[in-house]
C-alpha cells in the first residue's frame, strides 16, 4: 500500500513538474542576452534598466509582439461639455470631452465624472467595450463612431445583478462607489479607435502609424493601450486630476492593451490588469490555456503580423512578460485571475510576476511579498489574486482593486 501511494505521489509530482514553468527557459530579466546580432548587456543598476535596456526592450516588444506605436503627439481638443452636474446622486459630476487628429484618422469620446469634494482627485481610467454609456448607465453619451458591437444589446437589457449575490459579476465599474472612496473615473471606448474586427481593422490600424514595416504593424491591443496615453494626455491638462495618481484598469483583451499602457508610459502610476492572459501578463511561453498560435490565429489583427510567428514555438520569442512587467517597475501592478478561467493562464501571470521581481528589487522595491497565490498583499508592488470563479470582474475584485489604491496612493511615488 505504502508503495502505490508512493507511485501516486511521483506521479502527481511529475504531471506538476511538466506544467510548472522552466524559469531558467525565459529570456533573462537582467543578464546578458543577444537580439538580431545586437548585444544588450548585463544589468547591474536602475540606470542600465532605465537608460539601456528598458529603451531596447520596448522596441522588441514592438517588433515582435505589439506593432510599432503612432507617434506620442497628444490629439486636439475639440470640444468639452458638461453632461450632468450632479449624477449618481449628486455624488458625481460628468462631463465629455472630444479628442481628435486629422492625420491619424482618430476621434476619441472622453467620458469622465469627478467627486464633488475638492480636488485634485486621483482618477482610475478604464476602457468602455460598449461605448462610455455603458461606463456610466448614461445614454446622453457619445457613442463610439463605429456603433457597438453586436454583443452590447444583451448587456444592455440585462436585470441588475440579484439582491442576494454576495459577489455579483459587473459589467460597469462601480461609479458611486469610487466616487465616494474618493476617485474620479474616466473612460474611453476601444471601438472609437480601432473596431475589434478582423476584416476592417487592418487599415485604421495602418494609418495610425503608417511608416511602420508590414511585419511590425500596430496592432490593436497596443491601439487601445495608446487610447490610455491619450486619455493621460488630456486629464494632465485639467487640474482637477491629481497627475501623480493616475491609474489604469483593463480586463481580457482590454487588460492586454492597459499592460502595454503601463509599459510604454511612465506618467501611468498603477494597474490593474484583471485576467489580461495571453498577450498580457501570463508568459507567452506557458503551456497552459490559450496558446500564441490561439490567438494570433484568432485575432490577428490585436498583434504585429510578427508575433504569429512564434505560434509554433513561443520559446523562440526573444522577450516574454515577465519583462513587460519590469518595463512597468517600480510601478504598482495587480493582477487578478480566476481559477475558472484557465483560458487566460492564472498560473502563467504568477510566474511573469515573480520572474519580473529582479527590476522592482534593483529599484528598491519587492516583488510579490504574499504566501499564497490567494491573498494579495495590498501593500506591495506586485500583487495578484486567484479567486474562484470565470472569467468577469466581481465586485470584490473591483474591492481589491480600490483596496490597492488606497494602499500605494497614499503617498504620491513622483516626487
Ligand atoms: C478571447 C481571447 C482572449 C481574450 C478574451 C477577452 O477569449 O481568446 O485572449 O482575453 O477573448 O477579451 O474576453
Amino acid at each position: 500500500k505504502i508503495y502505490t501511494t508512493l507511485v501516486i505521489l511521483a506521479a502527481l509530482a511529475l504531471a506538476k513538474g511538466a506544467i510548472a514553468q522552466d524559469m531558467s527557459a525565459l529570456p533573462p530579466i537582467l543578464g546578458a542576452k543577444v537580439y538580431k546580432g545586437v548585444r544588450l548587456p548585463q544589468v547591474n543598476s536602475p540606470h542600465d534598466w532605465r537608460d539601456l535596456r528598458a529603451p531596447l526592450l520596448k522596441s522588441i516588444f514592438q517588433a515582435e509582439v505589439y506593432g510599432r506605436l503612432p507617434a506620442p503627439t497628444p490629439l486636439n481638443l475639440i470640444s468639452k461639455i458638461t453632461v450632468d452636474e450632479a449624477a449618481f446622486g449628486g455624488l458625481g459630476r460628468l462631463e465629455e470631452a472630444v479628442l481628435a487628429s486629422d492625420a491619424l484618422k482618430v476621434r476619441l469620446h472622453v467620458a469622465y465624472i469627478l467627486p464633488q469634494t475638492p480636488g485634485p482627485h486621483p482618477v482610475v481610467i478604464v476602457t468602455a467595450f460598449c461605448g462610455n454609456g455603458s461606463t456610466f448607465s448614461d445614454d446622453r453619451l457619445s457613442l463610439p463612431a463605429g456603433g457597438l458591437p453586436e454583443f452590447c444589446a444583451r448587456f444592455k437589457d440585462a436585470p441588475p445583478p440579484a439582491a442576494d449575490d454576495p459577489d455579483p459579476y459587473l459589467f460597469a465599474p462601480p461609479i458611486e462607489t469610487l466616487l465616494k472612496r474618493g476617485y474620479a473615473v474616466a473612460s474611453f471606448a476601444t471601438a472609437d479607435l480601432v473596431i475589434d474586427d478582423k476584416d476592417t481593422a487592418i487599415i485604421p490600424l495602418h494609418l495610425m502609424n503608417p511608416s511602420a514595416p508590414p511585419d511590425e504593424r500596430l496592432g490593436a491591443i497596443a491601439a487601445w493601450g495608446w487610447g490610455y496615453s491619450k486619455v493621460i494626455d488630456f486629464l494632465e491638462t485639467d487640474p482637477r486630476f491629481d497627475p501623480k495618481r493616475q491609474a489604469i484598469y483593463g480586463h481580457s483583451r482590454n487588460g492586454k492593451a492597459a499592460m502595454t499602457a503601463a509599459a510604454f508610459d511612465d506618467r501611468i502610476d498603477l494597474i490593474f490588469a484583471h485576467q489580461s492572459g495571453r498577450g498580457g501578463a501570463s508568459l507567452s511561453r506557458s503551456p497552459v490555456g490559450e496558446q500564441v498560435s490561439n490567438i494570433t490565429g484568432g485575432f490577428p489583427h490585436w498583434f504585429a503580423p510578427n508575433y504569429a510567428r512564434y505560434g509554433d514555438d513561443p520559446n523562440r520569442l526573444p522577450v516574454d512578460q515577465h519583462e513587460l512587467i519590469g518595463l512597468i517597475a517600480p510601478r504598482p501592478v495587480l493582477l487578478g485571475a480566476g481559477v475558472d478561467d484557465q483560458w487566460a493562464d492564472p498560473e502563467g501571470a504568477w510566474q511573469a510576476a515573480v520572474a519580473a521581481t529582479p527590476v522592482y528589487q534593483l529599484m528598491g522595491h519587492k516583488g510579490p511579498t504574499q504566501t499564497t497565490r490567494e491573498t494579495p498583499d495590498m501593500s506591495a508592488d506586485i500583487a495578484y489574486f486567484l479567486r474562484p470563479g470565470r472569467h468577469g470582474t466581481t465586485r470584490s475584485d473591483w474591492g481589491r482593486f480600490m483596496d490597492f489604491m488606497d494602499s500605494h496612493f497614499k503617498t504620491p511615488r513622483k516626487p
